[in-house]
């Protein structure tokens, strides 16, 4: 199938995927993109109905996960380190759940194996009405506050707005099946005990939407885990603390490929 996903590909040697979240598009990582592409070919994709990439209908993390894997195929990537941001991290333990041969390692970058709770799928159903009823731009100006930390809140409130005014424009269709997509995804912690590669997870202190003790509880299950606790950041470190993602990345990076 021809893979229609929108992506940029920067940097040469070892292949890293960077997968964003819900509401964004890859230009969330420019940060990492710009350090990252010093040591590695960095790959970021926008998912389907983000930022360049047309709308597939409705999706699932496997649907998805799959247009991933022809994006490598086409681009004749044939094993790689594979980090998702949040519903990035669903679609990269729904990867390495269809394709494990095709990853060296991966990462939960603010992100879980454990799928929704009951109340959670009521609180996204919810969402799904809000959106059809008001539209995207009050969705966005009142979510996007709750993934930075209090201190990003209040020290850098521009990096709030900046974001805000960013995704304002995004298509309700796309956010309404991310969402239906994020109920129906099952449990894979199965995926973190199978995994033989190393996995890297990025916690923020701070994460109102991943909370730390739910983060925390899945670290123990794969056989190689590096697990950093970002000070500061909420659920987006790599806007909040772009310094230490870059640096806890790179650290991971040159721990797959070069030990
Ligand atoms: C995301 O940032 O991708 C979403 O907030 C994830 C979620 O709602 O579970």
């Amino acid at each position: 199938m021809y893979n229609t996903l929108h992506f940029r590909d920067e940097g040469n040697g070892q292949p890293v995927i960077l997968l964003h979240g819900f509401a964004e598009d890859g230009a969330i990582w420019d940060r990492q993109a710009e350090a990252l592409s010093t040591v590695a070919r960095v790959v970021i994709p926008d998912l389907p109905g983000s930022g360049g990439s047309p709308a597939a209908g409705p999706v699932t993390m496997e649907s998805m996960a799959t247009q991933i894997r022809e994006l490598l195929d086409d681009l004749r990537i044939r094993k790689t380190i594979l980090i998702g941001h949040s519903m990035g991290g669903y679609i990269s333990l729904a990867f390495a759940a269809l394709y494990p041969e095709r990853l060296h390692a991966f990462g939960l970058f603010h992100s879980t194996a454990y799928p929704d709770t009951e109340e959670k799928k009521t609180v996204r159903r919810k969402a799904i009405t809000f959106i059809r009823a008001n539209g995207v731009a009050p969705f966005i100006r009142q979510s996007t506050p709750n993934l930075f930390s209090p201190a990003t809140r209040e020290g850098r409130p521009q990096l709030v707005e900046s974001t805000i005014a960013k995704y304002s424009g995004f298509s309700a269709d796309a956010l309404i099946a991310y969402y239906e997509a994020m109920i129906a995804r099952p449990d894979r912690t199965a995926v973190l005990s199978q995994f033989t590669g190393p996995v890297f997870f990025a916690i923020g202190a701070d994460d109102a939407i991943v909370p730390v003790e739910q983060a925390l509880q899945q670290c123990h299950l794969p056989s190689i885990a590096h697990l950093h606790m970002v000070e500061g950041a909420g659920h987006m470190a790599m806007l909040e603390t772009p310094e230490i993602s870059n640096r806890i990345l790179l650290d991971f990076i040159n721990f797959v490929y070069r030990s």
